[in-house]
């Protein structure tokens, strides 16, 4: 839709519409200012793999491991996270396959290094036997064990590096190489489809790794993968059990909706979030596929409860009390978006890659409405088209009403305004970090260089140009199960050692619940250290976590459920409790040695717990430093 024929029949149509019109006008410098975006994003991302990016070189960063920012401090973000480098991954690979060849050692790099990372043992687990290690969502750069207290399992990174990879899978076999496929990228993929097909039903963090519980972009992430890994092991002529679950998850994805927008989370314990959150837009478009109805429960942009949503979503942001940097803004126009209304990470501001997903979204809606030949109005995503165009009613509009090409014309300005909220709070040298501040000058704020920020917006680039999806993976004529089952399948966790994983056996692990009172301030946290492996050895750099999730007042209860491996030969645990203080002060170590006679270690997998302490931290107290 090219901007003349937008203005004629808007013209045509009505006066009232006319409020679509200035955005028409800014197209010409969003085209120019995406242009010149464009290599500044690329090189952003490709700075930030190892091992010979720009902003990572010699410092350590393992080959084909993504880090999220070369920010060490305020935040630290030089790290890799699964989600992250899967999502980057995806985008790199879309491009690939767009024709730009020069990518693919990149994308070798990261199949080699997803087969590593997966056999390594980490505080959620390890790959054998049961899966638990690939649902770590963080690792150090050079590819080793993070053991910080966080928020884990995120059972989100799993599905979308599989979709990454079959992504890129269903390229190489459509060149012949399926031997190849099924050698090297196959059991790396199957890894993750069967941690999806085991662990779909069981809480996990959010994408913003703060609340646990059941995540619409997790949901919507692991049926994407499942579907897809089932295609993908027909045309193999392999088998995949864990994927036979997918009718399930996608009966579980239908039920976040709560009649007017996506409940983004549901969450254990208690909470202060009303629902609203960008993870369902993200979901949507990971999930995009514009070669099905728009009815389709795969819940694509188009379906008018996304759009619904994604009104309902937006509109949240329009309170200047909330976001003062929308100050004045019309309800046709794009605006500053964050994570959700609740946010007070770093006070609680836009980020450049929702912005850039909310531009996105509309583009894939449009992309979609392109290929079905028609945009059908409802109740429900009625009031979504009437703040774009005021005239809207329900009805189906197809290629020989005025309406159709009218809707993608104001949906087309309403995405190109995002993208102008983007390119307005940039800085002239194209650097994008991952927030920018909701009240005046509005600069810039938190991780620089955040490599989520730079792939989302090549991501929104190639739908705004209309680069599609080759080929449709969601199901023809697909229904919903009559009743939500919670089937799992017991997933095969094999080390991917054709793509170079080495080949781990299963520990032995005894399973200890260590339990510590331990009274502490916000931003203590404590960990033990001792002669084994799993609690680093005596280093304190590497100590295991303990958890502060059943902390209360009554009880300053930290705990630890640990998979314990103890040396060879080894039956005692000689260990010490340590409390980590904030702001950079000296930690805490009792200065006792306890010990402890370990049980019997198994290899079976049973996570029954052999013995639970009941303990006391022996030693002074912390005090917060204040910073
Ligand atoms: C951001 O990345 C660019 C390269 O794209 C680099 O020149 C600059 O120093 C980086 N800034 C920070 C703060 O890391
Ligand atoms: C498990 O699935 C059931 C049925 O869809 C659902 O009600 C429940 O919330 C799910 N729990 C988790 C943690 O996903
Ligand atoms: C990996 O180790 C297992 C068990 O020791 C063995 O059965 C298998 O053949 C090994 N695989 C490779 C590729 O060496
Ligand atoms: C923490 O609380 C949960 C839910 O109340 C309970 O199931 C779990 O056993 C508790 N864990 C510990 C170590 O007390
Ligand atoms: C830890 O706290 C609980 C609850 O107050 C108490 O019952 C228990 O005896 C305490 N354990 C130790 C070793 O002090």
């Amino acid at each position: 839709m090219h901007v003349l024929s937008t203005l004629a029949v808007l013209g045509a149509a009505s006066v009232q519409s006319a409020q679509a019109l200035p955005s028409l006008f800014q197209q010409p410098s969003v085209d120019s200012w995406i242009k010149t975006q464009l290599p500044l994003a690329w090189k952003g991302i490709l700075c930030n793999i190892g091992p010979d990016g720009c902003n990572v070189k010699g410092q350590g960063v393992a080959p084909g491991l993504v880090i999220a920012s070369p920010s060490r401090s305020d935040p630290d973000y030089f790290y890799t996270w699964t989600r992250d480098a899967a999502l980057t991954f995806k985008t790199i690979v879309d491009d690939f396959i767009f024709g730009n060849k020069a990518l693919q050692p990149y994308i070798e790099g990261y199949i080699h290094s997803q087969a590593k990372l997966q056999t390594v043992s980490n505080p959620s687990g390890s790959l054998l036997p049961n899966g638990h290690g690939l649902g770590e969502p963080k690792y150090h750069a050079d590819g080793s064990r993070y053991n910080g207290n966080w928020g884990r399992p995120q059972r989100d990174g799993p599905p979308l590096r599989a979709v990454a990879l079959i992504t890129y899978s269903n390229y190489l076999i459509s060149k012949g190489q399926s031997a190849r496929v099924k050698t090297e990228i196959w059991p790396v993929i199957a890894n993750d489809l069967s941690y999806v097909g085991q662990y779909w039903n069981s809480s996990g963090f959010d994408l913003w790794e703060e609340v646990s519980g059941s995540s619409f972009f997790t949901t919507q992430n692991q049926y994407r993968s499942l579907v897809e890994g089932a295609t993908l092991a027909k045309t193999l002529g392999l088998s995949c059990p864990s994927c036979s679950v997918a009718p399930q998850v996608l009966c579980f994805l239908q039920s976040y909706w709560n009649g007017k927008f996506f409940t983004a989370n549901f969450i254990t314990g208690t909470h202060n979030r009303g629902g609203v959150d960008a993870n369902t837009i993200l979901g949507a478009i990971a999930s995009f596929d514009p070669y099905v109805p728009c009815d389709s429960p795969s819940l694509q942009p188009c379906h008018p409860r996304s759009l619904a949503n994604f009104k309902n979503f937006v509109d949240t942001f329009r309170d200047p009390a909330l976001y003062p940097i929308n100050q004045g803004n019309v309800k046709s126009q794009g605006i500053a978006l964050g994570r959700y209304p609740e946010d007070f990470y770093y006070n609680g501001n836009p980020w450049y890659l929702i912005v850039h997903g909310a531009a996105e979204f509309l583009y894939d809606a449009i992309a979609a409405w392109k290929q079905q030949g028609s945009i059908t109005i409802d109740s429900t995503s009625l009031p979504f088209f009437k703040d774009l165009y005021p005239l809207a009613r329900t009805g189906t509009f197809g290629r020989l009403h005025p309406a159709f090409y009218i809707l993608q014309g104001v949906v087309k300005s309403y995405a190109d305004s995002f993208v102008a909220v983007s390119q307005k709070y940039t800085p002239k040298d194209g650097t994008q970090a991952e927030q920018f501040v909701k009240t005046a000058p509005f600069a810039p704020i938190s991780a620089a260089n955040l490599t989520w920020s730079y792939a989302s917006f090549v991501g929104m680039k190639h739908r705004r140009d209309g680069h599609l999806p080759p080929k449709s993976w969601v199901p023809k004529g697909l229904t919903l199960p009559k009743t939500c089952e919670r089937t799992t399948v017991q997933g095969v966790y094999v080390p991917a050692t054709a793509a170079g994983a080495p080949n781990v056996t299963i520990p032995c692990i005894s399973t200890i619940r260590l339990q510590l009172n331990a009274s502490t301030y916000y931003g203590e946290n404590l960990y033990v250290t001792g002669n084994s492996p799993t609690l680093g050895n005596w280093d304190l750099d590497v100590a295991y976590p303990l958890m502060s999730s059943n902390y209360t007042a009554e009880r300053p209860l930290w705990y630890a459920d640990l998979p314990l491996e103890m040396p060879e030969g080894v039956t005692t645990l000689k260990y010490k409790y340590a409390r980590q203080q904030d702001c950079g002060q000296d930690w805490i170590v009792e200065e006792e040695e306890r010990t402890l006679e370990v049980p019997q270690c198994r290899k079976d997998g049973s996570e029954v717990v052999q013995l639970e302490t009941d303990e006391a931290f022996r030693g002074p107290g912390g005090k917060s430093g204040g910073c």
